[in-house]
């Protein structure tokens, strides 16, 4: 499938540019006109645009098969980012599916989306807005699924021992991922039918390394199974 990664220039987005590539797919790499581009996007084909930009978003979408949505607002002393950028920029990017002829999106969100007393909200409201636009993902009509990872992490050196922990939404306050593993699994979503219309919740935690042979550690978790 030809895939579209927005915010692929961020620490989470050229990850899933990366795993996608690694199952195969072409990726269409949407970045900002400034963005700064990581080695993890070469291989990809990346395209430069402001989502302000329907007529240019709406073309770069045209002929993709899916949307992963890894927009975010930067932090910064401009506290519309948020409003900006989780709400209205995932807007633009509905808008711009509709029109593009894109039916699949998954969007990456936030654990606590929607919450108004947590302490994130001091950057924007971000909590609020970021459910705002995960709403507009509700009704769209487009086939969606919203990941909402905890507090992300760079450390990718335990990853085989970190078991992921899955719920649906507002089950899941605390906790933490590496982005690698949301990444793996917004391309797990797009593979898995049961995740449309989903909200999903997600958080990791390392296991201890079971003694060769005892078996003593939990199978891994994946998406499709706990959607079973
Ligand atoms: N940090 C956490 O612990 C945490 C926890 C849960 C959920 N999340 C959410 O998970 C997602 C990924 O987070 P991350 O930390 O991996 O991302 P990140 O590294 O901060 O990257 C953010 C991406 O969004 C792009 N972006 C920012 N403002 C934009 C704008 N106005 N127009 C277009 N693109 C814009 C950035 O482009 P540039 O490179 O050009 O700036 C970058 O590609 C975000 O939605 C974040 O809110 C984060």
């Amino acid at each position: 499938m030809l895939l579209a990664v927005t915010g692929a220039s961020g620490k989470t987005g050229w990850r899933v540019v990366q795993e996608a590539l690694r199952r195969g797919h072409q990726v269409r790499a949407i970045v900002r006109p400034g963005s700064s581009l990581p080695e993890g996007l070469n291989g990809a084909e990346v395209v430069r645009l402001q989502l302000g930009n329907r007529t240019a978003l709406t073309e770069a979408l045209k002929g993709c098969g899916g949307l992963v949505i890894a927009t975010g607002a930067r932090p910064s002393v401009d506290l519309s980012g948020p409003l900006q950028v989780d709400a209205f920029g995932v807007q633009r990017q509905i808008e711009a599916c509709r029109a593009a002829g894109v039916q699949r999106v998954v969007l990456v969100s936030s654990l606590c989306a929607g919450l108004w007393r947590h302490p994130l909200n001091l950057f924007g409201l971000i909590l609020v807005w970021k459910r705002l636009g995960e709403q507009w993902l509700e009704q769209s009509g487009l086939a969606f699924t919203v990941v909402r990872p905890g507090g992300l992490k760079e450390q990718e050196n335990d990853l085989h021992l970190q078991r992921l922990q899955f719920s649906g939404p507002d089950q899941q306050r605390d906790g933490s991922i590496p982005r690698r593993l949301v990444a793996q699994v917004c391309l797990d979503a797009l593979e898995t039918p049961a995740s449309v219309g989903r909200i999903v919740e997600i958080t990791s935690r390392a296991v201890p390394e079971a003694p060769m042979g005892k078996g003593e550690s939990a199978a891994p978790v994946t998406l499709e199974a706990w959607l079973a």
